[in-house]
């Protein structure tokens, strides 16, 4: 079976963002599932919908800690976001007019999509994060800010 793997790779080691990412691995393949068992556009475009539901909540708390921690990635990452956003918004759009939808086009996607985000841009905060995290927080220490307001 067709499907998205969870590895150690993934991992940020901050709990919070990995079972969020683990969720959206789940709701993917649940995405793949559904079109591989053909159950029908119906059936796709409502996981497909609360995988965008869920990113929105996930992309919302991973930017509201960077920001807290003064990330100076912050604003690209959230441009990122948006970004991915509109991405998956498109491919929903596309899959829901297609007649037919092949599993592997979609873990396809799904990959390119959340994978590559999380194994290059997550994992960028995890390396700043592990030098920086308690620097940042040390008093007199200029910070770039996140200029998103
Ligand atoms: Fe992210």
């Amino acid at each position: 079976m067709l499907g998205l793997i969870w590895s150690s790779k993934l991992e940020t080691g901050i709990a919070e963002i990995d079972a969020q990412h683990r969720k959206l691995v789940d709701i993917g393949n649940r995405v793949i599932e559904a079109v591989q068992e053909k159950l029908g556009t119906l059936c796709v475009d409502e996981i497909v919908k609360e995988l965008r539901e869920y990113t929105v909540v996930h992309f919302q708390e991973e930017e509201a800690r960077m920001e807290s921690l003064h990330y100076p990635d912050c604003e690209a990452h959230h441009v990122e976001h948006e970004r991915l956003k509109n991405q998956v918004k498109q491919w929903q759009r596309e899959i829901y007019t297609k007649e037919m939808v092949d599993a592997s086009e979609v873990l396809a996607f799904l990959r390119g999509w959340l994978i590559d985000h999380i194994m290059h841009s997550d994992m960028a905060f995890k390396a700043w994060l592990a030098g920086n995290a308690t620097c940042t927080l040390k008093e007199g220490k200029t910070v770039t800010k996140c200029s998103r307001s």
